[in-house]
């Protein structure tokens, strides 16, 4: 008997009761292969938010989905909380600056998304680690920062020894480490290492009261600037409360026309371009575009060249170093999280539902041991 491979099809040569019985056979010891293989890594399953196709927040179901099993070098994570970021919302939906669609197709699929289960930040216990692992043990309590590797929707991930993992600070719960890394690495990555700000200096961040602005709030005091932070009428008091020293309301005055100059603009809206803003940086200012178009992005190392101010543009980068820093500050109490709601895993739908507004304050968080139908729980 000869056995011919046509494409995915095999190809018998025998009479067709007897190619149906052998085929039976193959399927079945195939079958049993893969199920060995399966339960001889103990690959049990889990529940996950996955997508299979971009768009509203409707895209997103909870379902049973295969554990991931850790390679050598990597940890097993259980997940007890993570957010639905600002990340989330733009990658489910495809809203993304201008000029950043293709970029961010070819970065997450072009027509579907390649990677079903999204979430960039968490907070959780390692279960288990790979034989190569010595910075980490099983039973350590820690929030992570996967970033674009996304996968923290679901109830358990794996990521490498190396990636942005930090201890979870005792003092604070889950739910509030797992909204640390996003905003507060952001927030830092720009005023630190891109705006280097420094103790006494001026500072303005617009979209004080989302998750990036209200790390920036905390952070900018921590370093000893003086900050004015800008947002709506409803979000005054919180933002005063988070430490700034003076707040704005963008629905009743435009910061631009106030005749004050800052030494340091942080834009997390994407409302707060050069042309708009230049006037209102000191003679040494820094324009920070947390968000900007393609355009803006490139063009920002060149807009304010030869004036002594400065545009810096760009992602932000997930550094284990600044998960340690956020880390020290939560403990010390100069860094909380705002946390807007937290939801129960079987609500995620709700909660991508309330970040899509943007107008979400702070972070929203995915509790993953509560009760996956119970009604979503106030921060
Ligand atoms: N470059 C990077 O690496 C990087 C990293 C992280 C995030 N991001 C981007 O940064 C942006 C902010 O992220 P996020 O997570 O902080 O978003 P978010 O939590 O949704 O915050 C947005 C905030 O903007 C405020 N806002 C809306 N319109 C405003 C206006 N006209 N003037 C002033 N404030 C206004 C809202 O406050 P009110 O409700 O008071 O209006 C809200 O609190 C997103 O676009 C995200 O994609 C970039």
């Amino acid at each position: 008997m000869v056995i011919m491979l046509d494409g995915n099809d095999l190809l018998l040569t025998r009479p067709v009761n007897a190619q149906a019985a052998l085929r039976g056979l193959l399927k079945k010891y195939i079958f049993g292969i893969v199920a060995g293989l399966c339960c001889s890594h103990g690959r049990d399953s889990m529940k996950a938010a996955v997508y299979h196709k971009y768009g509203p927040p409707e895209v997103v179901e909870v379902k049973e989905y295969p554990q991931p099993m850790p390679k050598d070098d990597e940890v097993l994570i259980k997940i007890h909380a993570t957010t639905v970021s600002s990340a989330d919302w733009r990658i489910r939906s495809l809203s993304v600056p201008t000029g950043f669609g293709l970029l961010v197709r070819l970065a997450f699929g072009i027509y579907r998304p390649r990677k079903p289960i999204l979430g960039t930040e968490l907070a959780g216990e390692i279960v288990t680690v790979g034989k190569n692992v010595t910075r980490f043990n099983v039973g350590d309590r820690i929030f992570a920062h996967p970033g674009s590797r996304l996968g923290c929707h679901a109830q358990y991930t794996t990521l490498s020894e190396d990636a942005p993992i930090a201890l979870k600070p005792t003092n604070i719960s889950y739910e509030e480490a797992a909204a640390l890394s996003f905003g507060g690495t952001t927030a830092l990555d720009f005023l630190k290492n891109k705006g280097r700000i420094q103790r006494g200096e001026k500072i303005l961040i617009n979209g004080a009261s989302g998750t990036v602005g209200s790390a920036a709030v905390q952070i900018a005091k921590h370093f000893g600037a003086e900050v004015t932070g800008v947002c709506s009428t409803t979000n005054l008091e919180v933002v005063r409360s988070i430490g700034a020293d003076k707040v704005i309301d963008y629905t009743q005055e435009d910061f631009t026309h106030n005749g004050e100059t800052y030494d340091v603009i942080m834009d997390t809206v994407g409302t707060a371009p050069w042309a708009r803003v230049k006037t209102s940086l000191s003679d040494h200012g820094r324009l920070l575009l947390v968000v900007a178009g393609l355009r803006d992005t490139l063009l920002a190392p060149l807009v304010s060249r030869g004036r002594g101010k400065s545009v810096l543009a760009g992602a932000a980068k997930e550094r284990v170093e600044d998960l340690r820093f956020l880390a020290e500050l939560a403990k010390a109490g100069k860094f909380k999280a705002l946390i807007d709601r937290c939801y129960p895993l079987g609500k995620i739908a709700e909660a991508h539902t309330l970040v899509d507004t943007g107008h979400k304050r702070g972070s929203v968080v995915i509790r993953m041991d509560s009760d996956t139908d119970g009604a979503a729980v106030q921060g």
